[in-house]
């Protein structure tokens, strides 16, 4: 349903909202397949199960809020993005997304490899059994202790982020006595985002080497002369939650060009480029993400013209999917506590979490979806604000939805598409101890990441 139509509601009048009409879904009891994690449907009883597990039982067990996490469609999904790109390309979950132990082994299960970018998301994956090798370390202010870490582990690849960096890695590699591969990052003009590409100021930003002004081939010349760095290609990321190839496609040319100026000077081929992560999720039924095997292909198709064009061998490509692989396989489970009609404008619904759990809608004005998840029910639509139980106007959770009027304290409800940049941006605000992460699997639930308990908190205030 458009918002930004003005769509007939079957009973309901149409509600004006921030400058949008919303209309209610036509069923409200619906589970839209775009939005909830693959085995998420309703049973008899009309409870929202998730693995065969209804969520009055998990929220008996783990309590709320809390995160449940569909294990096969997170397994799934990674076999997805595998299988799409193949054995001539690597395919990076990026952990910043979400990442635990179990995580971890999944990923090392299901073949896939492991972007990191901190010494904590470093710790993980090591203790968890990654191989060294098939990590990579990010980020732009990478500490001394962290390089020689990872440095000293072995790590299978370090993403330059500065001219700075490309030295204290040379000179850390060296005195280790180790060759480090590395690629160099790139700002190659373009920032994507959902639904729009921007073309300007976008090397107005901490991340990378420009493109612009020769800085990039600067940056290779430099890396190329230093014994302690095996420089094996060019890393470009442009942005998050896109749904448009355009902005990957002007990237990979960018990218492509420079290997070729490389070539030129150097007489060199730089046998890999990393083409970033950002591809989008359906957060709500307007959002229409592509397939990984669409994405393969476009990044392929690209990729591959483009060296051709310029006489180039075909580089091994990567990805860096974070949002793509673990957003839509979790749904956060809250129980209602108020709630508070306000004549003529909306209800608020309050829940048992807030923006503790949840940020993205009071940093990013990200949109969620939400549904009643303990029960069905015929009560016509209500429009709803879910917030949270923070001290602050701005803790909302899912801005403009529709749940049935009906609606009572302790029912159970639910948001999905929570997998990524929910629990891992979680914060202590008020003192609110971070929800559990419960994987679900086959009638099987399991805490991955437990829940924080006031000796949790009390344990770091140590004055
Ligand atoms: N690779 C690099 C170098 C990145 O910086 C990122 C995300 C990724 C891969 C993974 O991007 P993804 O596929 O997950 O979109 N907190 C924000 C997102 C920040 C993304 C930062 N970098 C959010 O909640 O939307």
């Amino acid at each position: 349903m458009s918002r930004s139509a003005h769509p007939a509601g079957p009973r309901h009048a149409d509600v004006m909202t921030e400058g949008h009409y919303t209309a209610p879904p036509a069923d409200l009891n619906a589970l839209d397949a775009k939005v909830w994690a693959r085995t998420v449907t309703r049973d008899e009883n009309g409870a929202v199960t998730v693995g065969g597990i209804e969520v009055t039982r998990l929220a008996e067990e783990f309590g709320t809020p809390a995160y449940f996490l569909d294990e096969s469609d997170f397994r799934a999904r990674c076999r997805a993005w595998a299988d799409a790109f193949g054995r001539d390309a690597d395919v990076f979950y990026a952990g910043k997304a979400f990442l635990s132990r179990a995580v971890v082994r999944w990923l090392k299960e299901e073949g896939l490899n492991l972007d990191v970018c901190s010494g904590g998301e470093l710790t993980c994956a090591l203790d968890a059994g990654m191989p060294a090798e098939r990590i990579a370390f990010h980020g732009n202010n990478k500490t001394v202790g962290e390089i020689e870490r990872a440095v000293t582990v072995g790590v299978g690849r370090i993403v330059l982020d500065s001219f700075q960096e490309i030295a204290r890695v040379a000179h850390i590699a060296q005195r280790l006595g180790k060759r480090q591969r590395v690629q160099i990052r790139v700002t190659v003009g373009v920032e994507a985002h959902t639904h729009e590409f921007i073309a300007t100021a976008h090397e107005d930003q901490k991340f990378g080497i420009a493109l612009a002004g020769g800085q990039a081939a600067e940056a290779v010349r430099r890396a190329l002369t230093l014994d302690g760095l095996e420089l094996i290609g060019i890393h470009s990321h442009i942005g998050s939650q896109i749904f448009d190839m355009a902005g990957f496609e002007v990237s990979a040319r960018r990218v492509v060009q420079l290997l070729a100026e490389v070539r030129d000077e150097h007489g060199v081929e730089l046998p890999e480029i990393d083409l970033g992560g950002g591809l989008g999720i359906a957060y709500t039924s307007e959002d229409d993400p592509r397939e990984p095997h669409e994405i393969a292909k476009a990044l392929g198709d690209i990729v591959t013209r483009e060296c051709e064009a310029a006489g180039l061998a075909t580089p091994r490509i990567s990805v860096e999917p974070g949002r793509a692989i673990v957003g839509p396989t979790a749904f956060t489970l809250y129980e209602v506590g108020t709630i508070k009609p306000l004549e003529g404008l909306r209800t608020y619904v309050s829940v048992d979490g807030g923006m503790s759990d949840n940020i993205r809608t009071a940093l990013y004005d990200a949109e969620y979806s939400v549904a009643l998840a303990s029960r069905t029910s015929d009560a016509e639509p209500m429009l709803v604000r879910v917030v949270g139980k923070h001290c602050e106007s701005g803790d909302i959770v899912v801005k403009d939805a529709f749940l049935p009027s009906d609606l009572a304290p302790s029912d159970l409800i639910a948001v999905p598409a929570t997998g990524a940049y929910c629990r891992s941006m979680a914060s202590n605000y008020n003192h609110a101890l971070r929800p559990p992460v419960v994987a679900v699997r086959d009638g099987e639930a399991r805490v991955i990441v437990r829940r924080e308990t006031e000796e949790d908190l009390l344990r770091l205030d140590v004055g």
